[in-house]
């Protein structure tokens, strides 16, 4: 097992609108959000002691929680203030912060109409991954069992716990035949995304991903478009069926954590890592950057 687990660590946790030492950040096992998963979180990376688009998380989660039926009892700026101190007292620079939000144990049913809104925000030391000798190698995928569900039968616009139980079961999956990850078709057998990132492929200098309408719409993925898009690139949203990837050359996978990772190997599929795949992680890198950082950078 890696490092500390993480209800053991030091530090403080934001819980409910107050700073709480970090072991002592504990919930009641008959939790509403843990039995019958009404539990919505964000994953968040601060670079050099700032969020990268803090604003545009904190929206995220709101609207998965309204997707699931609830209203956040804190507002945008509340929480982002409460990030930001959260990151000035644990002496944060290159950082993951994780906000979630639960139902808590007022009622034990599948209906917990007036069960407490729960909200925290914790965030520990994660350097970014940018060491290019080795994410140039590409990972490689399996291609995993289990397939993102049909709109109709999940809420697919929420950033929701339930919807992470397949990424879990295939992520294992894949790790106990030796590969990093898994891509996930849909419930149609299109090419979808990876059990925690989104997925892109690039065939004769153009940039093809799958349209996200069953699966989340990724912050780095629309990052990662506009960047291509002002690098003069070609990018096609579309559906992509598992097939056509005989004929993509190169592939990369887009996410908080993720950032841009070359793709050696889908299941039976292979792809070089090329130049359009690198120039992308570098101009990723650079627009994480703070903005402060940036100017300095220029000023000299
Ligand atoms: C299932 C899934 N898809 C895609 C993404 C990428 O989203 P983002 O770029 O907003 O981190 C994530 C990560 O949050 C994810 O968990």
């Amino acid at each position: 097992m890696a490092g500390i687990a993480f209800d053991q660590r030091d530090g403080e946790i934001w819980y409910n609108g107050v700073f709480v030492p970090w072991k002592d950040a504990k919930l009641h096992v008959l939790t509403h959000g843990l039995h019958y998963a009404s539990c919505v979180f964000e994953g968040e990376r601060a670079y050099g002691g700032e969020v990268f688009k803090l604003e545009e998380h904190t929206e995220r989660l709101h609207t998965s929680a309204n997707v699931l039926g609830f209203e956040l009892p804190y507002s945008s700026e509340e929480i982002n203030a409460a990030t930001r101190e959260l990151l000035a007292r644990q002496n944060l620079v290159d950082a993951y912060v994780r906000p979630v939000a639960w139902r808590g144990s007022e009622m034990m049913g599948v209906s917990a109409q007036h069960n407490r809104i729960n909200v925290a925000i914790a965030a520990w030391e994660w350097p970014s991954y940018f060491k290019p000798e080795e994410r140039l190698k590409g990972i490689r995928l399996d291609m995993a069992e289990y397939r993102r569900p049909d709109p109709m039968t999940a809420p697919y616009k929420s950033k929701a716990a339930g919807l992470y139980m397949i990424c879990t079961l295939s992520k294992h999956a894949a790790e106990r035949k030796g590969y990093a990850d898994a891509l996930m078709l849909d419930w149609r057998g299109q090419v979808a995304e990876a059990t925690g990132a989104n997925v892109f492929f690039i065939k004769d200098g153009k940039i093809h991903t799958p349209t996200p309408d069953c699966f989340l719409d990724g912050i780095t993925r629309r990052t990662v478009i506009d960047l291509a898009r002002a690098r003069g690139f070609e990018v096609i949203e579309r559906v992509i069926m598992p097939e056509e990837m005989e004929g993509f050359e190169q592939c990369f996978l887009t996410g908080t954590a993720a950032e841009v990772t070359p793709v050696s190997e889908i299941g039976p599929y292979n792809f070089q890592v090329g130049e359009i795949t690198k120039v992308l992680m570098e101009d990723y890198h650079a627009s994480v950057q703070p903005v402060a950082d940036i100017k300095a950078a220029a000023a000299g």
